[in-house]
């Protein structure tokens, strides 16, 4: 189902490819300048978007164990991750039900989390086990004192979680059949080689970036090269989004050598996998997906981007995922290598003009800035937040299960 899908955007593709055309939007968007600098808007989406919808918490291979968790800080909410003893996955707010702290920080793997505070301890699947010197505490109904769970999801080899305890919105709903193509990838079985986190501008200017192959051959010139493509074709399920280059060819790395594919002679029967998922893959509102080459073998880069503490300030998360762990010297430096040159990609070309862009938009003297019809994935990102950020609960279930509906039109 998921490949017959994949096979038909891969023949669009082609077809605009051999035809020198792309698909494009209806007409040329503005978005308010505001819409980037201006605090309160900011504050609405961290709320109404970030502490209310579905987030991409985790890629699997981050807590492939049972035990095995990861404290997170999302706009401002402390989120514990705890793979649970029959392999599912916990999400819990990161507080202690006695006074509030934390009752773990950081990665690792363990049966119990004990409260650094005063000792209450809780198992992993956030019931609470015991309250330290319990006689001296006096009577609690422990069985109410459990940590907070969060809604929480996992499919394609992805974790998602909801930062709001008593959220309606279903994971699967929201995520409107994406998952299902997301699986194409195969991460369910990779493993992580690294990652890394790097500060970025505002939220919405970092995630542009991810939306555009417009800039490609300009700004990534140095990196990518001057004569990478600057078209994509975009495909949509609900607010997520696909972007590929439509082109008839497609490079087989093998080994140092690089051989060109004639898609358009090819059986459908014959497209490897990883044709199929090329470009670039987002998950609404803050995860990007690319696939790459390094160490021998298939690797993707998986970016998670949050708010930050201010309007020109985010962060964002590198997960470097592989197919399997690089074994020699040669292909660990080899995959070393690919994973750091898309860090000098991100921090000094992406993120350092995003900055220098959203130092100039606060001086006000832009009223807006501009979409193409060839940057519709952009378009389509801010219109999307802005519908889900002034939609009230109840209407956010009405608008996924109307995606649902015509997705299955
Ligand atoms: S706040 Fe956790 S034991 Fe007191
Ligand atoms: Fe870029």
């Amino acid at each position: 189902m998921s490949r017959e899908e994949l096979v038909s955007m891969t023949r669009n593709l082609v077809s605009h490819g051999a035809a020198d055309t792309m698909e494009y939007a209806d007409e040329v968007v503005r978005i308010p300048a505001s819409s980037y600098t201006d605090p309160d808007t900011f504050e609405l989406e961290k709320r109404n978007i970030f502490r209310r919808l579905p987030l991409m918490v985790a890629p699997s291979c981050e807590l492939p164990e049972p035990g095995d968790y990861k404290a997170m800080d999302i706009c401002g909410v402390p989120l514990l991750l705890a793979r649970q003893r029959d392999g599912s996955i916990g999400a819990f707010l990161n507080m202690c039900t006695h006074r509030g702290n934390p009752v773990v920080s950081g990665t690792g793997n363990a049966t119990r989390f004990t409260c650094g505070y005063h000792g209450w301890t809780f198992k992993s699947d956030g019931s609470l086990l015991g309250v330290a010197s319990p006689k001296d505490f006096g009577p609690v109904d422990k069985a109410t004192l459990c940590l907070k769970r969060f809604p929480a999801y996992e499919s394609a080899g992805l974790i998602w979680a909801t930062l709001d305890p008593d959220s309606q919105l279903d994971i699967a709903d929201y995520l409107c059949g994406y998952d299902d193509l997301l699986s194409a990838f195969g991460f369910d079985g990779w493993t992580l080689f690294s990652q890394r986190t790097l500060p970025g501008p505002n939220w919405k200017t970092a995630y542009d970036g991810y939306l555009d192959f417009y800039h490609l051959p300009i700004l990534h010139k140095d990196t990518f090269g001057a004569d990478f493509y600057n078209r994509a074709n975009f495909f949509a399920w609900g607010p997520h989004q696909r972007l590929s280059t439509p082109s008839k060819f497609a490079i087989k790395v093998q080994g140092d050598d690089d051989q060109q594919m004639d898609l358009e002679a090819m059986n459908d029967a014959d497209l490897p996998q990883d044709v199929l998922v090329q470009g670039v893959w987002t998950i609404f509102p803050h995860i990007s997906i690319a696939s790459f080459y390094g160490g021998g073998q298939r690797g993707a880069m998986i970016s998670q981007l949050f708010p930050g503490d201010t309007v020109g300030e985010s962060t964002t998360t590198q997960y470097y995922v592989m197919e399997n762990q690089p074994e020699t010297d040669e292909q660990v430096a080899s995959a070393r290598e690919q994973f750091d040159f898309l860090e000098v990609v991100v921090r000094d070309e992406d993120y350092a003009t995003g900055k220098r862009q959203h130092e100039a938009l606060q001086s006000g003297m832009l009223d807006h800035v501009l979409f193409g019809k060839n940057e519709r994935g952009g378009q389509q990102f801010h219109q999307w937040v802005e519908k889900l950020t002034h939609a009230s609960d109840a209407q956010l279930q009405d608008i996924f299960a109307g995606e649902q509906r015509e997705a299955a039109e």
